[in-house]
């Protein structure tokens, strides 16, 4: 089998698989506007797979590109009632590298059933520490349960890194306390440029906090290094003196178009190459191998040669 590549060289070896697209925060990034996308269309009410056809639809998937990671994302993937059902087929399909993005909310109580099916490292994303910030990012209160769910990830075996989106005007006072946070428990964060999807497609400007602009709010408090990048990486590391690490994944300033190797699936059946693609692709009813190599080299035209170009598709049908 010739395994499909583009011009960069780019392969397809990590699938993001988008389980449910609704989730029980309300982030100003991700969900507001959502009456106008479904107007549109483009956040459908349609139910999602079952666990059985998405991981027959992953299995295939995996016959054709031998992916080596899985990552599981919504939505909010702890509310798809065959979370568990589904790691297991696909840690049976043999890959082990699994993976999940999860907002932590009902983590507490599933962390442990998470690490005994298969998943190895977590990322959660958390936007502020302080409830009341958090309150005006995700319009939900629960950071407590959160911070719960984090300790119960980590006492089972689960490597955590925290994801923190910074707005302009909204929760950059909350880098530094994020920063410590993460710090004082050894965990990995990154900070996420904010990126034009969904209602913020061409408007993301007034939110806009540049990888610059994190690095000098950390420089007031901290000295560090960067640290090189690892192939594929969506993230640039930097080490403080102290020996500790942190991220910036900086969609805008520094794009990281050029090596990815991520492939997403959604909840309803459907694939896409980039996230800058509004142009859902559907494998639900594949027959041969030869319709779905189509499918993925269609896929594979999606991805964007330099800088992600934002799309009026939110996170919440497409998974980070
Ligand atoms: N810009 C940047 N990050 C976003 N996320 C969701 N929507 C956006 C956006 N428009 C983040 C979530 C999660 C990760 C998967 O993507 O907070 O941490």
């Amino acid at each position: 089998m010739v395994e499909l590549r583009d011009d960069f060289e780019r392969k397809f070896k990590t699938l993001r698989v988008s389980l449910i697209n609704t989730c029980n925060l309300g982030c100003v990034y991700c969900t507001c506007g959502t009456e106008d996308l479904k107007e549109n269309h483009i956040l459908t009410k349609e139910k999602g797979l079952s666990a059985d056809a998405l991981s027959a639809i992953i299995s295939q998937l995996h016959h054709s590109l031998q992916l080596e990671t899985v990552r599981f994302t919504g939505g909010e993937p702890l509310l798809y009632k065959d979370l568990i059902k589904i790691i297991r087929s696909v840690k049976q399909l043999g890959i082990d590298d699994l993976k999940i993005t999860t907002n932590g909310l009902l983590l507490e109580n599933i962390a442990g059933d998470l690490a005994k099916a298969g998943i190895k490292s977590m990322n959660v994303s958390l936007d502020a520490i302080d409830e009341d910030i958090f309150f005006k990012v995700s319009r939900r209160s629960g950071i407590h349960r959160i911070l719960k769910g984090i300790d119960k990830a980590i006492e089972s075996g689960i490597d955590v890194k925290l994801n923190s989106v910074v707005m302009k005007g909204l929760n950059e006072s909350q880098i530094l306390p994020l920063l410590d946070f993460a710090f004082k428990r050894n965990l990995k964060i990154r900070f996420l440029e904010i990126m034009a999807m969904g209602h913020l497609f061409g408007e993301a400007d007034k939110h806009f906090f540049s990888q610059d602009e994190i690095l000098a709010v950390i420089n007031s408090q901290h000295q560090f290094q960067k640290l090189s990048r690892t192939s594929s990486s969506t993230a640039n590391y930097w080490q403080t003196i102290e020996g500790k690490v942190f991220g910036i994944v900086a969609n805008e300033s520094e794009p990281f178009c050029g090596d990815c190797n991520r492939l997403r699936l959604d909840s309803l059946g459907n694939i896409y190459g980039c996230l800058s693609s509004n142009f859902p692709i559907a494998v639900t009813n594949i027959e041969t191998e030869d319709e779905l190599a189509n499918k993925l080299q269609i896929a594979m035209w999606q991805k964007q040669s330099l800088k992600f170009t934002g799309s009026n598709l939110s996170m919440l049908n497409i998974g980070g």
